[in-house]
């Protein structure tokens, strides 16, 4: 009735499962979705069951399907949750965010050498999807990474499958059964311990750098320090989590903080220059979101609210005593985390998607279209934006005055050019028709056509 070896093998594969899928989720990077099968693959070619080629290609395209799927999840997912267990090892949004700061700093490199550890690398592709990272870039040195690491596995498996005997197969079992049951053991004694020294884990956590539970009144955050500081430490990195709407839409209810740009800041060289991206964004924009925070210090029942709807119906929620304030840095914090959103490096072209018809079927065309805007941006008189924003049914092109949105007054935007001097004067000086149209080579259409899907 009972088949003693039966029984034994599946409580050493389930003793496996538990063993590295704990540590696959405490995001400690070990062979578990994808280098089994290359194991395995060696193993096979070790005993003569199949050519080094086939496995080799087999477990190359493997790898790379499964990636392709991971970062399609974190592109689906990451814009609409905030954590994915299990998925990129506990995605949040202030791990998306470091490594975004990674990619940042070190390029398609990290790809590279995080490939070299599953753990690191699974939460990289999902992070990687969710704030779209250049897909093809990703994917190309990924795939070389996997070359290497792929080919690590497939010679463990094959030594493993030319040395494999009867007493080393009980072997491991007996090590994955025992480790099983020693790591959920572990597991559940950590559970326990975690309950009875909750202030004691809390402080533990918060040292690590891991996300600190909402909280209803949230500490503001000060951005105030340059932005290369971000990198100096991963408690900042954690503190300074994106902008919320950049991320989801979920409410949050920290205050608002300063976004990361997506690329490098020369990245959108030669139209705007490094100098100019560095100002702007670390001196400019981060001052109108510490501002802001500062002037929620009057209104504490405004922090944590998501910063369109303190905007929304010409900031009807804030105080008279600050919404001079509130209108000119909430909006600056709003309209400049929207504007490194809609730029990018290798864009421009025209527009894409369901944008794309609605620019043609409303303005007969994009030629047209972009007259419509330039006019807008170079008639402005003093500071403020062009914008393109939906409003009702119908997209329309406007322009504000200051750091006014859209939002204040019932519409959307879509995407908006900034034209006040600190955006350009260092390389265009008073030629602002000039910087205006070296800025339609640096539009994301594809972000602008995600936005204007969000506005349906
Ligand atoms: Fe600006």
């Amino acid at each position: 009735m009972f088949n003693i070896t039966k029984i034994q093998g599946w409580i050493s594969a389930g003793g496996y499962f538990v063993l590295f899928g704990l540590l696959f989720a405490c995001g400690l990077g070990l062979p578990l979705p994808e280098d089994i099968p290359l194991i395995a693959a060696g193993a096979l070619v070790a005993n003569g069951k199949m050519s080094l080629l086939v496995a080799a290609i087999t477990a190359w395209f493997g790898i790379i399907g499964g990636d392709c799927v991971l970062y399609t999840m974190g592109k689906k997912f990451g814009l609409e949750i905030t954590r994915v267990p299990f998925i990129g090892h506990h995605l949040t949004k202030a791990r998306i965010q470091r490594v975004q700061l990674l990619f940042e700093k070190y390029g398609v490199g990290v790809v590279f050498i995080g490939r070299m550890f599953a753990g690191i690398r699974g939460a990289m592709v999902v992070a990687a999807g969710a704030i779209r990272y250049n897909f093809a870039t990703f994917i190309v040195a990924d795939g070389l990474g996997a070359v290497v690491s792929g080919g690590f596995f497939m010679l463990v498996g094959h030594w493993l499958g030319k040395n494999l005997t009867e007493e080393k197969i009980i072997r491991f079992k007996h090590f994955f059964a025992a480790g099983g049951i020693v790591a959920a053991a572990a597991f559940i004694g950590w559970i326990l311990w975690r309950r009875r020294h909750r202030p004691v884990v809390d402080h533990v956590i918060k040292v690590l750098g891991a996300d600190p539970p909402p909280q209803a009144s949230a500490p503001n955050l000060t951005v105030d320090a340059p932005r290369s500081a971000a990198y100096a430490s991963d408690r900042q990195v954690d503190s300074t989590c994106p902008d919320i709407h950049s991320i989801t839409k979920e409410p949050s209810m920290s205050a608002v903080t300063v976004q990361p740009l997506a690329y490098p800041f020369d990245a959108l060289e030669p139209y705007i220059d490094k100098q100019t991206m560095e100002i702007h964004h670390g001196k400019h924009y981060a001052a109108y979101v510490t501002n802001y925070n500062k002037a929620l210090e009057k209104a504490p029942q405004l922090v944590g609210k998501p910063l369109h709807e303190v905007l929304a119906n010409n900031l009807a929620l804030v105080p008279e005593e600050i919404k001079t304030a509130v209108r000119n840095n909430g909006g600056g914090a709003h309209n400049h985390s929207l504007f490194w959103q809609i730029i990018g490096p290798k864009a421009g072209g025209s527009p894409v998607g369901k944008l794309g018809e609605a620019i043609t079927s409303t303005f007969g065309g994009f030629d047209n279209f972009k007259e419509k805007f330039n006019t807008a941006a170079t008639t402005r008189f003093g500071s403020g934006w062009a914008w393109l924003i939906k409003r009702g049914e119908k997209i329309e092109v406007i322009s504000l005055p200051n750091q006014d949105s859209p939002i204040m007054e019932g519409a959307f935007p879509i995407i908006g050019l900034d034209v006040w001097e600190h955006a350009y004067y260092l390389k265009y000086q008073n030629r602002r028709p000039e910087y205006i149209a070296a800025w339609w080579n640096i539009v994301n259409w594809k972000e602008a056509d995600t936005r204007f899907g969000r506005a349906m």
